[in-house]
Protein backbone atom coordinates (compact mmCIF):
# COMPACT_ATOMS: atom_id res chain seq x y z
CA UNK A 1 0.00 0.00 0.00
CA UNK A 2 1.58 3.37 -0.90
CA UNK A 3 1.72 5.95 1.86
CA UNK A 4 0.52 8.99 0.25
CA UNK A 5 -2.91 9.13 -1.32
CA UNK A 6 -2.93 8.07 -5.11
CA UNK A 7 -3.83 11.11 -7.75
CA UNK A 8 -7.05 10.09 -8.74
CA UNK A 9 -8.72 9.94 -4.77
CA UNK A 10 -7.54 13.48 -4.92
CA UNK A 11 -8.79 14.52 -8.17
CA UNK A 12 -12.05 12.88 -6.83
CA UNK A 13 -11.99 14.82 -3.63
CA UNK A 14 -11.20 18.12 -5.63
CA UNK A 15 -14.31 17.48 -7.97
CA UNK A 16 -16.58 16.24 -4.83
CA UNK A 17 -15.34 19.92 -3.13
CA UNK A 18 -16.32 21.73 -6.08
CA UNK A 19 -19.52 20.30 -6.52
CA UNK A 20 -20.36 21.12 -2.31
CA UNK A 21 -19.29 24.80 -3.13
CA UNK A 22 -21.34 25.06 -6.34
CA UNK A 23 -24.26 23.17 -4.50
CA UNK A 24 -23.53 25.61 -1.63
CA UNK A 25 -24.12 28.46 -4.40
CA UNK A 26 -27.53 26.74 -5.17
CA UNK A 27 -29.06 27.03 -1.58
CA UNK A 28 -28.67 31.22 -1.80
CA UNK A 29 -32.49 32.54 -0.74
CA UNK A 30 -34.39 32.44 -4.30
CA UNK A 31 -36.53 35.84 -4.86
CA UNK A 32 -39.97 34.78 -3.65
CA UNK A 33 -42.57 33.04 -5.37
CA UNK A 34 -44.92 35.73 -7.04
CA UNK A 35 -47.76 34.76 -5.06
CA UNK A 36 -46.54 37.03 -2.15
CA UNK A 37 -47.14 39.92 -4.41
CA UNK A 38 -50.68 39.77 -3.60
CA UNK A 39 -50.46 39.11 0.36
CA UNK A 40 -52.17 41.28 1.99
CA UNK A 41 -52.26 42.15 5.89
CA UNK A 42 -55.62 40.43 7.63
CA UNK A 43 -56.82 43.67 9.55
CA UNK A 44 -59.29 45.33 6.81
CA UNK A 45 -57.81 48.58 7.87
CA UNK A 46 -54.41 47.78 7.77
CA UNK A 47 -54.75 46.02 4.06
CA UNK A 48 -56.52 49.01 2.64
CA UNK A 49 -53.60 51.38 3.51
CA UNK A 50 -51.19 48.70 1.95
CA UNK A 51 -53.09 48.86 -0.83
CA UNK A 52 -52.82 51.80 -1.50
CA UNK A 53 -49.86 53.00 -0.74
CA UNK A 54 -47.00 50.63 0.52
CA UNK A 55 -48.02 48.25 -2.00
CA UNK A 56 -47.00 50.20 -5.06
CA UNK A 57 -43.58 50.08 -4.39
CA UNK A 58 -42.92 47.22 -1.95
CA UNK A 59 -45.01 44.47 -4.15
CA UNK A 60 -43.49 45.31 -7.24
CA UNK A 61 -39.94 43.88 -8.14
CA UNK A 62 -38.90 46.96 -10.38
CA UNK A 63 -39.27 49.59 -7.02
CA UNK A 64 -36.09 48.66 -5.57
CA UNK A 65 -38.06 48.28 -2.33
CA UNK A 66 -37.39 45.19 -0.01
CA UNK A 67 -40.49 43.49 -1.07
CA UNK A 68 -43.51 42.30 1.07
CA UNK A 69 -42.29 38.51 2.44
CA UNK A 70 -38.96 38.23 1.07
CA UNK A 71 -37.46 38.20 4.71
CA UNK A 72 -34.25 37.70 3.04
CA UNK A 73 -34.22 41.56 2.02
CA UNK A 74 -35.59 42.46 5.00
CA UNK A 75 -33.37 40.66 7.33
CA UNK A 76 -30.68 43.23 7.54
CA UNK A 77 -33.22 46.33 7.92
CA UNK A 78 -35.14 44.65 10.36
CA UNK A 79 -31.58 44.12 12.09
CA UNK A 80 -31.68 48.25 12.57
CA UNK A 81 -34.37 48.40 14.81
CA UNK A 82 -37.98 49.15 15.07
CA UNK A 83 -36.77 53.04 16.02
CA UNK A 84 -34.51 53.53 12.75
CA UNK A 85 -37.08 51.55 10.57
CA UNK A 86 -39.96 53.83 11.45
CA UNK A 87 -37.68 56.95 11.36
CA UNK A 88 -36.84 55.50 7.41
CA UNK A 89 -40.27 55.30 7.15
CA UNK A 90 -42.16 58.77 8.47
CA UNK A 91 -38.63 60.92 7.24
CA UNK A 92 -38.01 58.87 4.13
CA UNK A 93 -34.63 56.72 2.93
CA UNK A 94 -33.28 57.23 -0.30
CA UNK A 95 -36.05 56.18 -2.90
CA UNK A 96 -38.45 55.45 -0.13
CA UNK A 97 -40.87 59.04 -0.08
CA UNK A 98 -41.51 59.87 3.34
CA UNK A 99 -44.28 58.61 4.68
CA UNK A 100 -44.53 55.82 2.21
CA UNK A 101 -47.09 58.33 0.92
CA UNK A 102 -49.36 57.49 3.79
CA UNK A 103 -50.16 60.72 5.17
CA UNK A 104 -52.53 59.55 7.81
CA UNK A 105 -50.60 56.84 8.76
CA UNK A 106 -49.75 56.74 12.34
CA UNK A 107 -46.87 55.15 14.00
CA UNK A 108 -48.35 52.03 14.82
CA UNK A 109 -49.57 51.24 11.62
CA UNK A 110 -46.15 52.08 10.52
CA UNK A 111 -44.96 49.70 12.79
CA UNK A 112 -47.70 47.01 11.79
CA UNK A 113 -46.99 47.41 7.91
CA UNK A 114 -43.45 46.53 8.41
CA UNK A 115 -43.99 43.93 10.52
CA UNK A 116 -46.57 42.57 7.75
CA UNK A 117 -43.88 42.96 4.93
CA UNK A 118 -40.77 41.88 6.56
CA UNK A 119 -42.46 38.84 8.16
CA UNK A 120 -40.89 39.90 11.45
CA UNK A 121 -41.99 41.36 14.44
CA UNK A 122 -40.19 44.05 15.81
CA UNK A 123 -39.05 44.71 19.01
C1 LIG B 1 -42.86 55.09 -3.98
C2 LIG B 1 -42.39 53.79 -3.57
C3 LIG B 1 -42.58 53.37 -2.13
C4 LIG B 1 -43.72 53.39 -1.35
C5 LIG B 1 -45.10 53.88 -1.74
C6 LIG B 1 -43.35 52.83 -0.07
N1 LIG B 1 -42.02 52.49 -0.05
FE1 LIG B 1 -40.96 51.79 1.54
N2 LIG B 1 -39.29 51.72 0.39
C7 LIG B 1 -39.20 52.07 -0.94
C8 LIG B 1 -37.85 51.85 -1.42
C9 LIG B 1 -37.35 52.09 -2.83
C10 LIG B 1 -37.12 51.36 -0.32
C11 LIG B 1 -35.63 50.99 -0.29
C12 LIG B 1 -34.82 52.21 0.09
C13 LIG B 1 -33.35 51.89 0.16
O1 LIG B 1 -32.96 50.97 0.89
O2 LIG B 1 -32.56 52.56 -0.52
C14 LIG B 1 -38.05 51.30 0.80
C15 LIG B 1 -37.71 50.89 2.07
C16 LIG B 1 -38.58 50.86 3.14
C17 LIG B 1 -38.20 50.50 4.49
C18 LIG B 1 -36.81 50.09 4.95
C19 LIG B 1 -36.00 51.29 5.38
C20 LIG B 1 -34.65 50.85 5.90
O3 LIG B 1 -34.21 51.43 6.90
O4 LIG B 1 -34.02 49.96 5.34
C21 LIG B 1 -39.32 50.56 5.24
C22 LIG B 1 -39.43 50.29 6.73
C23 LIG B 1 -40.41 50.95 4.39
N3 LIG B 1 -39.91 51.13 3.11
C24 LIG B 1 -41.71 51.08 4.80
C25 LIG B 1 -42.77 51.46 3.98
C26 LIG B 1 -44.15 51.55 4.41
C27 LIG B 1 -44.62 51.22 5.80
C28 LIG B 1 -44.86 51.97 3.34
C29 LIG B 1 -46.36 52.24 3.26
C30 LIG B 1 -46.94 53.10 4.26
C31 LIG B 1 -43.91 52.17 2.24
N4 LIG B 1 -42.66 51.82 2.66
C32 LIG B 1 -44.25 52.66 0.98
C33 LIG B 1 -40.22 52.55 -1.73
C34 LIG B 1 -41.52 52.78 -1.30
Amino acid sequence: MPATTPPILLHTAAVMLLGALLAGCGEEPKPPAPTVFTAMPADAALAQVYDSSCKLCHANPGAGAPLTGDTHAWAPRVAQGADTLLDHAINGYNGMPPMGLCMHCSEEQFLALIAFMSGQSLQ
